[in-house]
């Protein structure tokens, strides 16, 4: 039986070479791409298929910053497909990032010079904004819209026969201080990147506690640093062409300057290889790349406790029920 993964954010980036690197794996998947611009999905759906002309690959809308249409998705896919055995949770989002030039300047010279470089901790800020949901933007896209698809597609995760993985793409940058359960949206804070990037390692571990016995399995990787439209958000790709070359040598020492999306999805295409009963729901999968050029996978330990995770699942729960109109008019057959 066909194999079926769908991949959010799958129009550029690691999205894109996820799907790419895929392909190459198992040319017998039935992969959708679950993008909020058609048009962009039809020129990747294109690009796909160019090296992998015989490949299944279909489309399906979803703005996953807007409830009504991550409802709609849900139930085209629901009418689609009986059992999905991949979902790849990797659109993602960090609006107008600031780099902190003093916090650069003095990490330069301090001995967490290697960590900041790998984390990017203390280094960028980002304005955030309300949503036609009247959720915080990065929260919504980079968590909840996430949360709402997983929780509408359970039918189709939830086999305790035939195991599916969830697979969020988290980052290295998600940090337990930038995240708080009263203000879990940060809307008072200036690094809602990290904060919903460590809001979905708490969920993935509440995941694993509450589906596992259902067969629904969740892991989270961090790609590295790797360039992309994200990142020249940060500082503008000719800068980071100019870096090119302390790039290849700071790699040297730290192995998560990744750089290109295919080096980013090492760790993401590892997951599909595995056996989800035999992962370790506390480990984070980094994606690395050595000075000379091998990519290979690391697992290291995430700084989070069960009790925590099980409230921020409760937490979303609530904040669900307040979405049961949007839900119903959505999936109202006319709508
Ligand atoms: N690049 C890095 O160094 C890095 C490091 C750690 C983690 N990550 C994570 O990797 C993931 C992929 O990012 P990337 O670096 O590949 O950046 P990217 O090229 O900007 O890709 C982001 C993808 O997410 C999609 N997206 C954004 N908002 C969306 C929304 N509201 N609904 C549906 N899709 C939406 C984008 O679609 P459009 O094409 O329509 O914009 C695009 O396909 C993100 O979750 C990011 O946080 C990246």
């Amino acid at each position: 039986m066909k194999k079926v993964v769908v991949v959010t954010g799958a129009s550029s980036g690691i999205g894109l070479a996820l799907c790419e690197r895929l392909l190459s794996e198992d040319e017998e998947l039935h992969l959708c791409l679950a993008c909020r611009n058609l048009a962009k999905a039809e020129a990747a759906r294109v690009t796909l298929l160019s090296s992998h002309p015989t490949a299944e690959i279909t489309l399906v809308q979803i703005d996953v910053s807007n409830l009504r249409s991550v409802f709609q998705a849900s139930r085209e896919l629901k009418q689609r497909f009986e059992r999905l055995d991949y979902l790849y949770l990797n659109a993602g989002i960090m609006p107008n990032p600031q780099l902190n030039l003093k916090a650069l300047f003095y990490g330069l010279f301090s001995r967490n010079i290697f960590h900041m470089f790998s984390t990017a901790e203390g280094l960028l800020t980002q304005d955030d904004k309300v949503t036609v949901d009247g959720l915080q933007e990065v929260f919504e896209t980079n968590v909840f819209g996430h949360f709402i698809l997983i929780r509408e597609l359970e039918p189709l995760l939830c086999h305790p026969d035939i195991p599916s993985q969830v697979i969020w793409t988290s980052s290295s940058n998600a940090k337990k201080s930038n995240f708080t359960l009263e203000d879990f949206q940060h809307v008072k804070g200036h690094e809602p990147y990290s904060s919903s990037k460590y809001a979905t390692d708490l969920l993935s571990l509440a995941l694993n506690r509450n589906f596992n016995q259902q067969g629904l399995y969740s892991s989270v990787v961090c790609p590295g640093v790797v360039m992309t439209n994200l990142t020249y958000g940060i500082l503008p790709p000719f800068i980071w062409k100019l870096l090119i070359p302390f790039i290849f040598l700071l790699r040297f020492f730290i192995n998560s300057f990744t750089s290109t999306p295919y080096n980013g999805t090492e760790a993401l295409l590892w997951l599909f290889r595995q056996k989800p009963e035999f992962l370790n729901p506390l480990t984070k999968y980094h994606s690395l790349t050595t000075g000379l050029g091998h990519n290979y996978v690391s697992p290291q330990k995430m700084d989070l406790d069960e009790e925590t995770a099980e409230k921020f699942y409760q937490n979303l729960l609530d904040l669900e029920k307040r979405f049961g109109a949007i839900r119903a008019k959505a999936l109202d057959s006319r709508s």
